[in-house]
């Protein structure tokens, strides 16, 4: 299996980007239907859901949708500090509009409650949460996700977005931790 080394750790190929398409085609797929003719606002939760989605947003362009970015950051190493800060918030008027919440991963789930809180506030009419990844074993909260891409273990993992100390994010495929 193909290995990389960032800083001062080891991570093993677990999910090829041939996987990760078909896993966001099929998300695509129950997009489309879902959301046909809502006007959607997809908002990306940066850094780590930037390439998630740009290919999701290449699967979806039968549908009206716009797209926004909301920079968040949580993560400190390879564990989720709980403590989430907005750092570049939503400039849309986002009242009475579909919203699609597109995260990299859904861990303890913190993130997600607070971006759902966040949006909520601002009188969306819905709000949606599409995750690439999402590990229920980490989950901490009742939340309901409606799109996933891939359950995958409570193993930390990097690439195709999501870094480790802001290395790897550049990586087509996902690694995990060699423990
Ligand atoms: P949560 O708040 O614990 O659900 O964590 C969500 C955020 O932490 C995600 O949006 C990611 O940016 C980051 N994250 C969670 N798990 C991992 C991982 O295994 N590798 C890299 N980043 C992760
Ligand atoms: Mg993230």
């Amino acid at each position: 299996m193909k290995r990389i080394k960032l800083w001062d750790k080891e991570f093993e190929m677990s999910l090829s980007y041939e996987e990760i398409q078909t896993a966001i085609k099929k998300m695509a797929v129950q997009m489309k239907i879902d959301l046909e003719g809502k006007n959607a606002l997809f908002v990306c939760i940066l850094n780590g859901s930037f390439i998630f989605a740009a290919d999701l947003m290449k699967n979806l362009e039968l549908i009206d949708a716009e797209i926004s970015f909301l920079k968040l950051a949580s993560y400190t190493g390879t564990s989720s500090s709980g403590d989430i800060k907005e750092l570049i918030g939503l400039n849309e008027n986002i009242k009475d509009r579909t919203v699609v919440v597109l995260e990299d991963i859904v861990d303890s789930g913190h993130t997600i409650a607070d971006v759902i809180a966040q949006i909520s506030q601002r009188g969306a009419k819905e709000v949606k949460i599409a995750t690439l990844l999402f590990k229920p074993d980490a989950m901490k909260k009742k939340i309901h996700l409606d799109y996933v891409g891939l359950a995958i273990p409570n193993d930390f993992i990097v690439g195709y977005g999501l870094d480790y100390d802001r290395r790897g994010r550049n990586f087509k495929d996902i690694y995990t931790l060699v423990k």
